[in-house]
């Protein structure tokens, strides 16, 4: 993909295949001079990991790597590595990763410099002004994966390992000051995460569309998102060395972030409990949820779907648009049905209980009671549409 572009919304956005070249170069316009970089323990010993520690290494930046970051990461991940900064005296990080290793880099210069637990910040009214902005180092973040926008976001959802719940850490200034979305990074990820990235670039875009509230921006970036996704998602698995379509895809997460400022609804708001409580991919889980909110959440969304679909090349209604989800997952191999994921119905209540305490459960078009959600949840045990 020959497409080089630089974007300054919603923050520095330097997009194009080769470009994690810049990196060195992106350190220094942050002013930062010893970098933390930090990703999780898989991708730490993977070459696109590697290759990028020797290229600063080769310019001769100062860096040192933090790893020690599961999936679904949890707190004691972002305590071990503020430890380790504030030890090492690093002055900035390079959050580098998926969704884990982005959200965990970006909180750990968040916390960097305060005082009061990480939970006192969690994105709940206007708890984030208790944070003390001069103790938030610089972020560059670098995306290996193309779904959560993480990179281009102000949040980190980190679990909370004591009571299983994904908790979301807010502040203005965990937005990254330069983003490099170098498609090139991608293309080692495995099906199973193209897939469940993709799905999950999809559903921040959809939730992000579908949640009330007047915020047409967030609609317009949304519903290209979409199209972005619905386009792109089949070339890259059909041919995963594809960088255009894998460049569109990291366009499409980046944007579903930017979009679901507005909100987002059940589908998230499901999915959070169930990664946290069975450790299972948050795209993933996201992609088989999606159906079943759909049709869940149908009567109050039917005319903008249509819209949707046209705007996608669709016949302009409801099921075209359906169908067309039903489709993608059925050709990508998600499963269609939570208990293909290990999913069984002894936590039902609990996830009923958690659905709608979930942060991103007041997006959804429809007030999602917890007779909905358990709906929702017992629709997905069972495949019924
Ligand atoms: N901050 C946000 O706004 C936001 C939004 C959505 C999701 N999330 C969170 O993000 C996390 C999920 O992130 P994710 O879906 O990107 O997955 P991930 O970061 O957990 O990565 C999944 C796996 O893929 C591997 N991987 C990543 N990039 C790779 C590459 N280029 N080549 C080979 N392997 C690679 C990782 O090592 C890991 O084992 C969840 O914790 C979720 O809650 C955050
Ligand atoms: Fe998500």
């Amino acid at each position: 993909m020959a497409t080089k572009a630089n974007w300054n919304y919603p923050t520095s956005v330097r997009f194009g295949a080769g470009r994690i070249d810049e990196l060195p170069d992106a350190l220094k316009a942050t002013s930062i001079k010893k970098p933390l970089l930090v990703t999780d323990a898989g991708l730490v010993n993977l070459p696109v990991t590697r290759n990028t520690v020797k290229l600063l290494k080769d310019a001769g930046v100062d860096v040192g790597v933090f790893a020690d970051v599961k999936p679904n990461p949890i707190s004691a991940n972002v305590n071990a590595g503020v430890e380790v900064l504030r030890k090492g005296g690093y002055d900035g990080v390079i959050a580098f990763g998926g969704g884990s290793g982005l959200d965990v880099g970006k909180a750990i210069a968040f916390m960097a410099g305060q005082t009061r637990t990480m939970w006192d910040f969690e994105d709940i009214g206007d708890w984030w002004t208790r944070a003390d902005p001069n103790g938030i180092l610089p972020i560059i973040a670098v995306p290996t994966t193309a779904g959560t926008g993480s990179e281009v976001g102000r949040a980190g959802v980190i679990t909370d390992e004591t009571t299983h719940t994904k908790k979301v850490i807010f502040h203005p200034l965990m937005q990254p000051k330069i983003v490099i979305v170098d498609p090139e990074l991608t293309v080692g990820m495995p099906l199973f995460i193209t897939v469940g990235t993709g799905f999950d670039a999809l559903a921040h875009c959809l939730e992000a569309y579908c949640a009330p509230g007047y915020h047409p921006m967030a609609d317009g970036i949304a519903v290209e998102g979409v199209r972005l996704v619905l386009e792109n998602l089949p070339k890259v698995i059909a041919d995963p060395n594809d960088i255009e379509a894998r460049g569109h895809m990291m366009s499409a997460a980046a944007m579903g972030a930017t979009a679901f400022q507005k909100g987002l609804g059940a589908i998230h708001a499901l999915s959070h409990p169930v990664g946290a409580l069975y450790d299972t991919h948050h795209g993933m889980t996201n992609a088989v949820f999606m159906p079943y909110v759909l049709v869940v959440n149908r009567d109050v969304i039917e005319a903008k779907i249509a819209r949707l679909a046209a705007y996608c090349g669709m016949p302009p209604n409801f099921d075209a648009f359906l169908n067309a989800v039903l489709a993608l997952r059925q050709k990508l191999g998600v499963p269609h049905v939570l208990a293909d994921f290990k999913v069984d119905a002894e936590q039902r209540d609990l996830i009923g209980d958690m659905a709608i305490v979930d942060p991103t459960a007041g997006g959804n078009p429809t007030e999602l009671t917890k007779a909905r959600a358990l709906e929702i949840f017992d629709r997905a045990m069972e495949g019924r549409l």
